[in-house]
């Protein structure tokens, strides 16, 4: 039996919602991943509300343990975030806070390789919530990918109804940009 030793990153999604258009986009990260890695679509559905005394009776839920254990066992997160009210989306840093609990933010999060992107309806496509992610990602310690940012506006035009990247522009940026975050996080270049 052979075992494959290509590097995972673990993407998450910062919306729950069914047609998101950051789930669209991590799902086309995906698709344009280079072959030297294999990039997870992981949830943060199901994470409950953080609660101190949910934690202090039954420690940490199934699902923030599983999503601990993915990105604690990968190469680097890629964090794919929407925009409210000009910050963060409160159901991605309520799973990041989880993530954070029982001893393991280091072991989870420290020195990890992280790439931030987002998609937005708007004319700046998340700029702010990926600048407001700046502070979260250093108290974790983690290791930003210091390559360019991709903001990406207007999505509702990049993306079909059905969610597919239909904009070839895009796809472009969107390659170069996991494939540069794939080679930092695994100090590898990418195969073609
Ligand atoms: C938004 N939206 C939004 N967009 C933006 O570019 N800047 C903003 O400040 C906000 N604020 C905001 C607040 C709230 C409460 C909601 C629900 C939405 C619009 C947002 O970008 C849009 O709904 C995206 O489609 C959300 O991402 P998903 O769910 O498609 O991934």
């Amino acid at each position: 039996m052979s075992f494959s030793t290509i590097p995972t990153l673990v993407g998450i999604a910062g919306s729950l919602r069914k047609g998101s258009y950051n789930a669209a986009l991590l799902r086309a990260a995906a698709e344009v991943a280079p072959s030297s890695v294999h990039l997870e679509q992981a949830t943060i559905a199901g994470i409950p509300l953080y609660d101190g005394d949910l934690e202090a009776a039954s420690g940490l839920p199934a699902t923030v343990r599983e999503l601990q254990e993915k990105i604690a066992n990968s190469a680097g997160l890629l964090i794919v975030t929407p925009e409210y009210n000009s910050s963060i989306p409160g159901v991605l840093k309520n799973a990041i806070d989880w993530l954070s609990r029982g001893g393991d933010a280091k072991r989870v999060f420290g020195g990890r390789p992280v790439a931030i992107t987002g998609a937005s309806p708007g004319r700046l496509g998340t700029v702010l919530s990926q600048t407001a992610w700046l502070p979260v990602l250093r108290a974790l310690g983690l290791n930003l990918w210091p390559g360019p940012r991709l903001l990406v506006s207007e999505v509702h035009k990049a993306f079909d109804a059905s969610g597919v990247l239909v904009d070839e522009r895009v796809r472009s940026q969107l390659r170069e940009f996991v494939t540069g975050f794939a080679e930092f996080a695994t100090g590898r270049a990418p195969r073609e």
